[in-house]
């Protein structure tokens, strides 16, 4: 069985490599960097009263409320979940070390034009003309070699807390998973990948994604992230103190912000668990915006199957009146199709297409369509 790292370089998306900028220095917005005026700033709403609930884990009714968010907005935040605040606050630290070292000794860990782990653009960043205002930095697999070239005498302390968050967010993920499964009538004993006692635990495969926003000269014209869904099971985002992440609610125009709460976890739901979902759960829509301020750093843990677990609609959700919506596909071919489609890959597995022409416009959910419109 491949491991994800290999699946992930199977499938390269291709990222013209710029010279990466000093970003503290740049005083104007450069035109590479300029997306429009008005990235729907005005429809963006900020009160937390309409945006993503916020679930405490210890409810005893935390899963009926889970399922309720995944139905109506494919994410969530939850307090009380358990993973440690100092365990957030080292790994936010080791973000925030990685990015504030200088650009030359950045680049000794960069991204390989074949490989997925390191420093680099945003990997979607091949699918737009512009430049998000972004760094970031991909761990899959063991962090060492990439870390022993950014801090050559004690790479060990900070791998060291990459291994600890690692093991704790699979755990949380794993919990999460069941929690987000069980509205659906689906128990991890219904899924052969789930390991014999369906534990979610040495079968699963997870990356890691940090991210660094700097302040921006021009944040209404800058994008941080672009919008898009993520190729996962499930996510798990920790987004420290500064907001910037956006959220679009499935039919409803307009960006909702996820404000951030003290030791909060954001959860979306993933393109994959849209698919086991049988189309139930929305795959989230989201982007990221800057702000002219303040740094803002956040951590991806981006869950997903075994690289080769067949996943499709649970036979749990089909029947007569409910015809699987989407093909089965294994995580590592479904990387290959978003490396190739972005944003439209799921419609490319999506079933009941009248032809290979009308393919992305059959039945095609309000946001999958809506990445190009930005920029
Ligand atoms: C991602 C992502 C959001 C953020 O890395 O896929 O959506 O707030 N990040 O950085
Ligand atoms: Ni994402």
């Amino acid at each position: 069985m491949p491991s994800l790292s290999q699946a992930y370089r199977g499938h390269p998306v291709h990222v013209f490599h710029h010279k990466h900028p000093d970003f503290n220095s740049i005083q104007k917005l450069p035109e590479s960097y300029t997306w429009s005026n008005d990235h729907d700033h005005t429809t963006t709403t900020t009160t937390s009263n309409c945006s993503v609930p916020v679930i405490d884990l210890s409810d005893p009714n935390a899963s009926k409320l889970i399922g309720h968010a995944c139905k109506t907005w494919g994410a969530f935040q939850v307090v009380n979940h358990g993973v440690p605040l100092s365990l957030l606050d080292d790994m936010n630290w080791v973000g925030h070390t990685l990015f504030s070292l200088p650009s030359h000794q950045k680049l000794k860990a960069a991204r390989s034009p074949d490989g997925v782990s390191g420093y680099g653009l945003a990997r979607i960043s091949s699918f737009f003309p512009k430049l998000m205002w972004s760094e970031g930095f991909t761990i899959v697999g063991s962090p060492v070699d990439h870390f022993r070239q950014l801090w050559p005498q004690d790479y060990a302390k900070y791998c060291d807390i990459v291994v600890q968050y690692d093991e704790t967010m699979k755990k949380l993920a794993g919990n999460l998973m069941s929690l987000m499964l069980e509205p659906l009538g689906i128990t991890k004993e219904d899924l052969k990948w789930a390991g014999k006692k369906g534990q979610f635990k040495k079968a699963n495969c997870a990356a890691m994604q940090l991210n660094s926003y700097p302040s921006c000269p021009d944040p209404d014209r800058a994008m941080g992230l672009a919008p898009h869904t993520d190729s996962t099971l499930l996510t798990i985002l920790h987004q420290n103190d500064i907001s910037g992440l956006q959220v679009q609610q499935e039919g409803t125009p307009g960006w909702v912000t996820v404000p951030p709460l003290p030791g909060a976890l954001v959860v979306n739901v993933g393109d994959l668990l849209h698919i086991l979902s049988n189309g139930s759960y929305p795959s989230v829509l989201h982007r990221v915006v800057v702000n002219r301020i303040r740094q803002r750093f956040s951590v991806a843990y981006l869950y997903g199957p075994p690289p080769n677990a067949e996943i499709c609609p649970h036979a749990k959700l089909v029947g007569p009146t409910q015809p699987p919506l989407y093909r089965s596909v294994t995580w590592n071919e479904y990387l290959g199709t978003k490396a190739k489609y972005f944003n439209k890959a799921l419609s490319s597995v999506r079933l009941r297409a009248s032809s290979i022409n009308g393919l992305f416009d059959v039945n095609e959910t309000h946001h999958h369509k809506s990445t190009v419109q930005v920029g």
